[in-house]
């Protein structure tokens, strides 16, 4: 049999957020979003920023204060690393390394800058096709993210955001113009970043604040249940409007193992990885609320509420790619005082075969051949890796020089784990590398936090010159890209 796979034909490329990169926060028209409130005082030491992100992320205090301010001193996310202006020497940067398919997010709030205007912003829309047209310009395909995190905060404010069952149909005005106006210009469609982080990260998720509501785990599965249904109305809408473009899902992806071989241990991980990955990209890509959830709903007392027709949308409207983060791996187990530590977006339980980042994200590029190949076998859709990338302290010697061995280590070991994992079968279509430039990190908010094959000299505070210097990483990705595309 003739193997397709040996073609490595996939995208290597590099990913950003809107709200993480473009500053630019109240310029060209752009409303406020939910993310431009996030707080942090560059002042405060490693150990309080990360105690804030662990134990406090977001509160009501931190909210109404920051409405009231509109300064960008302690919102890193006003600022981003200005890519908003500085978008055409990056993109020129990028593709000077050969990049082959850029992902950033559209920020909802730039094009209808209180998400329930009648019409869109025009210079919002000008943006990205500017943008975008670079991208092309410079032989990149586009993968572009509707929503990551950021929505208009008079939709919150307003509606009370993704608890209203009214925020579909702005959704799907918001839709309608990106595929009406961008159509052309974008490859691959993807909704909503990180679907699951709603029950992780609430606020990022699904605009909740903690200590809000009476009943959260309510309040945010039927949140969840309404982006499932927009996520279902944007494969429609895009069948109409892009046709032959593909629309996905994606989810934070907690690869999880057994911690031991006890029964307990492996039933525990099916079970997490239901919980926490499956039933997301099961809905969106089966089409339905898997059986096991219902156990679930019931053992936390949340009820959904569908409306007629819910069904019959969800099945219709399921999506033509799956994607996911990958940064690290867990152990699932019963045991209630195994060693915990950190990874993106929640504590995970230790595995005393990894090593960890700086942040404590256990370092697994294993994992990810072991992910691609639970995700192929369950849905048989192609997939794309749309994060992965080692956040680190960098150091820029005087001669602007960033010797960041660690994370081509880092690099080149999952990217070996992507090629076995193309010789095992799975139809990938890319791999977008996080924070391909340095960007405001999104859980401590920080700068310091950087993932990047480029630097951007700014610090914690915004301060700095916001000159790019290309790392080492940056001409090992160039050169790994090379003898890929000659493959
Ligand atoms: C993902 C998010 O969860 O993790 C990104 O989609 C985020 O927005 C990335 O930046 C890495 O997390 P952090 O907190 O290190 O920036």
């Amino acid at each position: 049999m003739e193997n397709d796979y040996d073609k490595n034909s996939y995208l290597l490329g590099g990913a950003i957020a809107c709200s993480q990169a473009d500053g630019g926060f109240n310029e060209g028209g752009k409303g406020i979003s939910t993310q431009d409130l996030r707080y942090l005082d560059p002042s405060w030491t490693p150990e309080q920023i990360e105690e804030k992100h662990q134990k406090n992320p977001f509160s009501r205090t931190e909210y109404e204060t920051a409405l009231k301010d509109m300064n960008t001193t302690y919102y890193p996310f006003r600022r981003g690393n200005d890519f908003y202006h500085h978008y055409k020497e990056d993109l020129k940067m990028l593709a000077d390394m050969g990049l082959q398919i850029f992902r950033t997010s559209i920020s909802w709030s730039r094009i209808f800058p209180n998400g329930d205007d009648e019409n869109p912003n025009e210079e919002g829309i000008q943006y990205y096709i500017d943008l975008f047209s670079e991208c092309r310009k410079h032989g990149m395909k586009v993968f572009a993210t509707m929503i990551h995190y950021d929505i208009p905060v008079n939709l919150v404010e307003k509606y009370g955001g993704w608890k209203n069952r009214e925020i579909i149909s702005f959704f799907e005005r918001y839709v309608t113009v990106l595929y009406e106006r961008l159509g052309d210009l974008v490859d691959y469609w993807l909704p909503f970043n990180e679907i699951n982080a709603a029950k992780f990260s609430p606020w990022d998720g699904v605009c909740l604040i903690p200590g809000d509501e009476e009943h959260m785990d309510q309040q945010i599965f039927q949140c969840l249940h309404h982006q499932f249904i927009c996520s279902a109305r944007a494969v429609q809408l895009g069948r109409k409007l892009v046709p032959g473009k593909l629309v996905g899902a994606m989810i934070a992806r907690f690869t999880t193992y057994p911690a031991t071989a006890k029964p307990e241990d492996n039933l525990q991980a099916i079970q997490d990885d239901q919980y926490s990955n499956w039933f997301y990209l099961d809905v969106l890509a089966r089409g339905y609320y898997p059986e096991y959830m219902k156990r679930y709903f019931d053992k936390i007392d949340v009820h959904i509420h569908f409306e007629p027709g819910d069904e019959k949308l969800l099945k219709d409207g399921t999506v033509g790619f799956v994607s996911f983060s990958y940064y690290f791996s867990q152990v699932s187990t019963n045991e209630e005082d195994w060693e915990q530590t950190a990874g993106n977006l929640i504590m995970t339980k230790k595995n005393p075969y990894l090593k960890e980042s700086e942040w404590g994200w256990q370092i697994d590029p294993l994992g990810l051949r072991v992910t691609l190949n639970q995700v192929y076998d369950r849905y048989h859709l192609p997939v794309i890796v749309a994060e992965n990338g080692l956040g680190a302290y960098d150091h820029l010697t005087e001669n602007n020089e960033i010797h960041d061995d660690y994370r081509i280590a880092y690099l080149k070991a999952h990217l070996d784990q992507l090629d076995e994992a193309v010789q095992d079968g799975i139809d990938l279509l890319a791999y977008t590398m996080w924070g391909i430039i340095d960007i405001v990190s999104c859980g401590p908010l920080t700068m310091d936090k950087r993932y990047g094959v480029i630097y951007v000299d700014l610090d914690n505070g915004g301060k700095g010159t916001a000159k790019r210097y290309k790392k080492d990483s940056y001409y090992w990705y160039k050169d790994r890209i090379k003898q890929h595309v000659n493959k």
